[in-house]
């Protein structure tokens, strides 16, 4: 065979297409893999059950999630099934009200609001407890989501979106379970700023 024949050019292009088709593929298990709940790095829904911290790992330079002891959320331990409702009713939620024209997950959507990748572990949910006068993070999220221009803590006010109380539990129950996904340190110095 010879350059300047196209039956090369051809065997060339079908041959690099199969190759690059074979490990697209290859990638593509391997990131549903990694994406999945109940991966090494995002953890099944259950563990809205846990207590959840974010710490400082020297050896990766970032910070990590932390799960450690049992933690009822709303006053009970939720089943794995009942879980995984949750917070798929949750993303419904949150995918209904386009949080993210404001907001931002994982880094996408909109900066006109925080991030709210992290959102639980916000060292301000200890003030929001004070003026909501909830006894839990997770009751006062939902009292903040159901009203949040009555307990505004920042210069913008986020408008009421009419969440009722399950919707309210179903998107903290989401916000809880992705703070406990290993994100590589990201957002980077998440709750530090504050406490300065
Ligand atoms: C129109 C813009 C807008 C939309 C849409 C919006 N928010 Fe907000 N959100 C804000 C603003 C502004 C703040 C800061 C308000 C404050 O601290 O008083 C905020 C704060 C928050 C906080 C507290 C974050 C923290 O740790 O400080 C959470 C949680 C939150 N929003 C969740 C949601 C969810 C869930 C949705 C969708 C159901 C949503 N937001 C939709 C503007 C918005």
């Amino acid at each position: 065979m010879h350059v300047d024949d196209p039956a090369f050019w051809r065997a060339g292009a079908i041959s690099t297409v199969l190759v690059m088709s074979v490990v697209l593929i290859m990638l593509t298990i391997d990131t549903l893999g990694a994406i999945s709940a109940g991966s090494a790095r995002v953890p099944a829904y259950a563990v809205i059950n846990r207590h959840i911290d974010y710490k400082f790992d020297a050896k990766r330079g970032n910070d990590v999630p932390v799960i450690t002891a049992s933690e009822p959320f709303f006053g009970k331990a939720w089943e794995a099934a009942a879980a995984e409702a949750l917070i798929e009713q949750g993303k419904l939620v949150i995918q209904s009200r386009a949080c993210m024209d404001c907001h931002t997950f994982f880094g996408n959507g909109a900066y006109y609001a925080p991030d709210l990748t992290k959102a639980w572990l916000d060292p301000a949910w200890e003030t929001w407890q004070a003026i909501t006068g909830k006894p839990t993070r997770e009751e006062a999220m939902a009292a903040f989501l159901m009203n949040p221009e009555m307990y505004r803590t920042w210069t913008r006010t986020m408008p009421n979106l009419g969440l009722t109380e399950p919707e309210a539990v179903a998107t903290v129950a989401y916000l809880k379970w992705m703070a406990a996904v290993d994100s590589n340190g990201f957002p980077p110095n998440f709750g530090r700023m504050q406490k300065k």
